[in-house]
């Protein structure tokens, strides 16, 4: 584990917890095409019990519990309490008891050994600080047969949403933690290694998603808002003007961003 671990701990909680309050507005539904892609390469039957790892606000947990449906179960499991509470909220008038979301991490899963079929995880992996932990664990929680889908993003060379953040980040102190952040599984074979070291055989495929912002300003407030929000109003200025000149050829309107998209696929 990197002598890094606590302090990038605490900054990530900290970016999830400001990133919980606009999730569900800004992205649920700009994600819901890789959400549905997820739950496709899943394969879930009838009866299943999966985990959603890295479960955020609950979009990929809601459609595998319609997948799976009301013999199976599904647990979302995530870092932030905040993103927990929101996912919690999003179900509460549902009254479902196999559907449950707790706190908890990548690196020590909280559920007992082979207790899952499934394990899914969107767009999560690679903010995961001890990735061979992880991998240790998605493989002692899974059932024999078990299988692994998780979505990772591309470089940023082939990943608008990458080059975005990264671009934006460039303007702030680096990450206290090293190897983790959007494009950090750019290359997934470390990742695929690691869980072959888990004794979990994984393989990639690839796949284009994209989504639109109707301006930079709305771009740059859900894309960078967090991120950036402790620079001082003139280097926001500068990293603003910067990331619309890298990113907006055309000026400031309407843009789609392309975003290749890495599915792991993986079983035990
Ligand atoms: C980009 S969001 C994706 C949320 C959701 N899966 C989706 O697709 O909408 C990444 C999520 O991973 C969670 N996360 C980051 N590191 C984690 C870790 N080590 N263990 C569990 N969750 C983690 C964050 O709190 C956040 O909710």
């Amino acid at each position: 584990m990197p002598d890094t671990e606590p302090d990038g701990l605490k900054w990530q909680t900290e970016v999830w917890k400001r990133m919980s309050s606009l999730y569900a507005d800004e992205w649920d539904e700009r994600f819901a095409p890789i959400v549905r892609a997820i739950i496709d390469r899943g394969k879930l039957a009838h009866g299943d019990s999966v985990l959603d790892l890295g479960s955020g606000t609950g979009s990929v947990a809601m459609r595998a519990l319609d997948a799976v449906g009301p013999r199976g179960s599904v647990v979302g499991v995530d870092l932030s309490e905040e993103m927990v509470a929101v996912a919690r909220e999003r179900v509460a008038d549902r009254g479902l008891d196999n559907l449950t979301f707790r706190q908890g991490r990548g690196e020590s899963i909280p559920a007992s050994d082979q207790s899952f079929d499934v394990v899914l995880s969107s767009l999560t992996l690679m903010y995961v600080i001890d990735r061979a932990a992880a991998a240790k664990e998605i493989a002692r929680v899974l059932r024999p047969g078990g299988r692994l889908i998780a979505a990772v993003w591309a470089g940023p060379g082939e990943c608008d949403i990458v080059r975005f953040q990264q671009a934006a980040g460039s303007f702030g102190d680096s990450p206290p933690v090293p190897g983790v952040g959007p494009g950090a599984l750019a290359d997934p074979t470390p990742l695929i290694k690691q869980l072959a070291d888990a004794g979990i055989g994984a393989s990639f495929e690839s796949e284009v998603f994209e989504f639109e912002f109707s301006d930079f300003r709305s771009a740059w407030d859900a894309m960078a808002g967090v991120t950036t929000s402790e620079l001082s109003a003139d280097r926001q200025r500068e990293a603003q003007s910067a990331v619309l000149e890298l990113m907006y050829e055309d000026g400031d309107r309407a843009r789609r961003f392309r975003n290749l998209t890495h599915f792991i696929s993986a079983q035990t």
